[in-house]
């Protein structure tokens, strides 16, 4: 390892879900009473933009009414001491890591405060309802604008940065996420293949645990503030 050793953390829904944010796959197998392919595939946005655009309308204007938790300030925490290069790689399209306060943040299934133009390609912050065709900040045309949520079948953002990151990371931490969506759910591969170290802090036994060099198990609110200081108490 490196004097500094690069640490890449993959976050998911398991690291929201004690702010009163719902996880992806609960045992009903919906989201939100939706099914998935209702609501976040482009075909779905194309059969029904009212239903689509109201979903993400309502997530959106929740995110009024949750906090980050103790993970997540955890989080912020490590980066703020840390000293080698640090990389928080979230799969969620809350706010809460950027509330708890990142610079080196990518959300690579996109954010639910921003806007994509599907008319000319800008995405720009938007924090009040799609619903009704405003008009783009970018290219001032109404009736273009939908959720910037990278939805089934779409690339993910920031591919590039993230595969860099990864090549040149010491440590890898997953956090809160089921493994069951690629490319995200390969990344402790990818990690491994750089010879980093690999960690899970789930709830539960993941996909993807037999991966991982180490897996603890139980709430992100206790395990992480937990293993950072344990990180920053060895540095
Ligand atoms: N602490 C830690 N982990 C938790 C907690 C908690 N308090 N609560 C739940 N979990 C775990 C669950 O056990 C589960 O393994 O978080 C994981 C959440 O899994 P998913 O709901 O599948 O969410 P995620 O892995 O982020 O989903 C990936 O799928 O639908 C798409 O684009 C969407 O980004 C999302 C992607």
């Amino acid at each position: 390892m490196s004097r500094h050793p690069n640490i890449v953390i993959l976050t998911g829904a398991g690291i929201s879900a004690e702010s009163g944010v719902p996880t992806f796959r609960a045992s009903d197998g919906l989201w939100e009473n939706h099914r998935i392919e209702d609501v976040a595939t482009p075909q779905a946005f194309r059969r029904n933009p009212t239903l689509v655009q109201t979903f993400y309308d309502q997530r959106r204007a929740f995110l009024g009414q949750v906090n980050p938790n103790a993970a997540h300030l955890a989080l912020a925490r490590l980066e703020a001491a840390w000293k080698g290069d640090f990389l928080l790689v979230t799969q969620n399209v809350d706010d809460l890591h950027d509330r708890a306060g990142h610079n080196q943040l990518l959300h690579m299934h996109g954010e639910l405060n921003s806007a994509l133009c599907t008319r000319c390609g800008a995405a720009r912050p938007w924090t009040g309802p799609l619903l009704g065709n405003p008009t783009c900040p970018a290219c001032r045309q109404p009736g273009g604008l939908r959720p910037d949520i990278v939805w089934f079948g779409e690339m993910p953002y920031h591919m590039n940065r993230i595969e860099a990151a990864l090549a040149a990371c010491d440590l890898f931490v997953s956090i809160g996420t089921s493994g069951a969506v690629y490319p995200a759910a390969g990344f402790v591969g990818w990690a491994r293949d750089a010879e980093a170290k690999t960690l899970e802090l789930n709830l539960e036994p993941s996909a993807g645990t037999p991966m991982f060099d180490e897996a603890r198990h139980g709430p992100a609110s206790v395990l992480v503030p937990a293993w950072v200081e344990e990180v920053l108490g060895s540095r």
